[in-house]
């Protein structure tokens, strides 16, 4: 959107929406409501699978509304260009290498990176991987490595943090699933699982959790223009141009979070607008 464009839908916005008082900012080219999403909770987040695609995304637009991000990925190589461009921003960005799919000691390993980091309001699990192959003839191994990244380190993080985001007076959790929770696509089998389990742990955590503060978003794209096509464990031809962007995902993560205290998007399937490829 240029600029004389985002300007003029400005002025209609405030126009359509003249009872509200709250400022406006511009991210990504869209327009957001600055609310007063958790008042007191502090604007600290933690992304996991931050160093490129969606995570990264996530991480961008959270650190241009302010958010200090701790990241986290397998790498400090790969997470240090991120961590620069959200400094530049203004704002805290701290890296960590943990590998996930070592979910042995993981609530250790992310422990250790709170203590570091500090208090929190926003935790978005995003780190994930791709694989294809029919259920017929995926290995054990492979269906376990899946479900280890995907589900069981989801879980482990999610035990690390809830004493923080507890102790702090709540916040939001946000899990990114996919649309292949929901929609069978052959040769997704391993994955799809991975997926729909993450969609039931995060029905059920939020119902555990909202006593405590603390909403639960899921997030389930369809098919997103992301390195994640060019992995070892993925192989699909698919029209990359006809894939959503990781921004407007983003975007998409950013808008659960920045509601008011009082409304969750729950359950949010984003999909490309000439559906699924
Ligand atoms: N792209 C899509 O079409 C799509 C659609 C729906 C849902 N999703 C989901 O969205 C999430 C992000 O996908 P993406 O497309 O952005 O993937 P991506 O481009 O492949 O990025 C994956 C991120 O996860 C990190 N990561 C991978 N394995 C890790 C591990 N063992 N420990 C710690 N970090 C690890 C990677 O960093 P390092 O390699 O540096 O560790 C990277 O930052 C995933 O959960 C995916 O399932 C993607």
């Amino acid at each position: 959107m240029r600029s004389d464009e985002a300007l003029s839908w400005s002025g209609l916005f405030q126009l359509a929406t003249p009872v509200t008082s709250a400022p406006m900012f511009f991210v990504d080219g869209y327009f957001l409501l600055q609310t007063s999403t958790f008042p007191d909770l502090p604007r600290r987040a933690l992304v996991t699978g931050a160093s490129r695609g969606i995570g990264r995304a996530i991480a961008h637009a959270l650190a241009r509304s302010g958010y200090d991000v701790a990241l986290i990925s397998r790498s400090l190589d790969s997470l240090q260009p991120v961590q620069e461009e959200l400094a530049a921003c203004g704002v805290v960005a701290k890296a960590y290498a943990v590998d996930l799919a070592h979910t042995e000691g993981l609530q250790g390993r992310i422990a250790e990176v709170l203590a570091d980091f500090g208090s929190l309001s926003v935790v978005v699990n995003n780190a994930g991987m791709g694989y294809t192959g029919a259920i017929a003839t995926t290995p054990l191994a492979d269906w376990q490595r899946v479900i280890d990244l995907n589900l069981t380190s989801v879980f482990q993080c999610i035990q690390a943090v809830l004493p923080t985001l507890r102790a702090g007076g709540g916040g939001t959790i946000v899990n990114i699933s996919s649309v292949a929770a929901k929609s069978a696509f052959p040769d997704w089998g391993a994955y799809s699982v991975s997926k729909a389990a993450l969609v039931a742990l995060s029905r059920v955590l939020a119902v555990e959790e909202r006593s405590h503060g603390i909403r639960v978003v899921t997030v389930s794209p369809g098919a997103v223009n992301t390195p994640i096509w060019d992995t070892d464990t993925v192989q699909a031809d698919f029209d990359r141009s006809s894939m959503l962007s990781p921004e407007v995902v983003a975007q998409t993560v950013l808008h659960t979070i920045l509601l008011p205290s009082q409304a969750v998007i729950e359950d949010l399937t984003l999909m490309p607008a000439g559906g699924a490829l």
